[in-house]
């Protein structure tokens, strides 16, 4: 309990937590290597990571958190590996759907869904359906997402409103693609996060990392729980982001 004449945090010269975290959530598979384990078992503990994170992260006040479940180049994984993270992907949603629900979690999927399975569509569109008026933090799961299928998407979206007179080619700006983008009720990432150590984005928000900050961390995925999270928020804050500009004292 704080005392009673304690000031709040944020007068306390508290930060305020990054508004939006993504997370390229990367190293099940080493992690379970490194114990002699299959890779099936790592995803199985990189799903209970997940739950943790999202818990973790509705505690520290972060409004939107986006993670990296399935890329468009995973396909290219043995089909064994695949069956395997599509029926994780099914019992996450079956399993912890309610919960999300009541912990007032609002669902958005993004990425392409014209070819996934219908099992798998409906369970999408029921995540998405039934937490749409939640609005405590908002978990934004890519699955089968890629960011220049995304853009060249966006791009397609342009040419034919173009060339159905709607819009001329010169009022094409940043803020036009950003309009017609898979995340265009999203605001951009203040900070992204990758595990495992690899150091590169993978096809992940290659537009809308224009200004994020970076956190590699050597943690496999498995791992990663609120500690680490709290860790990364706390590098974040020591950061200095600038958008160009200049700081205060460089200007003073
Ligand atoms: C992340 O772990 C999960 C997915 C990409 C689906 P990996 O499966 O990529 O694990 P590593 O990178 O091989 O260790
Ligand atoms: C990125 O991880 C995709 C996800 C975390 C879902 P990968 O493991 O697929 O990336 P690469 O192949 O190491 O770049
Ligand atoms: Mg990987």
């Amino acid at each position: 309990m704080p005392h009673p004449d304690a000031a709040p945090q944020e007068d306390a010269g508290v930060a305020a937590p990054p508004a939006h975290v993504a997370i390229i959530m990367d190293g099940n598979g080493r992690w379970a290597a490194s114990r002699g384990l299959p890779r099936r078992e790592g995803h199985r503990r990189g799903v209970e990571a997940l739950r943790n994170v999202v818990k973790a992260a509705g505690e520290l006040g972060v409004k939107y958190l986006t993670i990296y479940s399935f890329s468009s180049e995973n396909w290219s994984r043995p089909a064994e590996e695949i069956e395997d993270l599509m029926g994780l992907l099914k019992r996450f949603v079956r399993n912890d759907l309610a919960d999300l629900h009541k912990n007032d979690v609002r669902v958005k999927i993004i990425g392409e869904r014209a070819n996934l399975k219908p099992d798998i569509r409906a369970l999408l569109d029921e995540a998405e359906e039934l937490t749409k008026s939640n609005s405590s933090l908002t978990l934004v799961v890519a699955f089968n997402y890629g960011a220049q299928q995304e853009i060249a998407r966006a791009a397609r979206m342009l040419a034919e409103q173009v060339a159905r007179g709607e819009l001329a080619p010169s009022e094409i700006d940043a803020a036009k693609i950003a309009a017609n983008l898979l995340t265009k009720e999203i605001p951009d990432p203040d900070l992204i996060i990758r595990t495992s150590g690899e150091q590169r984005l993978s096809n992940f928000l290659l537009w809308q990392a224009a200004y994020a900050e970076f956190i590699f961390v050597p943690t496999h995925w498995p791992d990663f729980g609120k500690a680490e999270l709290e860790a990364a928020i706390d590098e974040f804050h020591k950061r200095e982001r600038r958008f160009g500009g200049l700081n205060a004292k460089a200007r003073a």
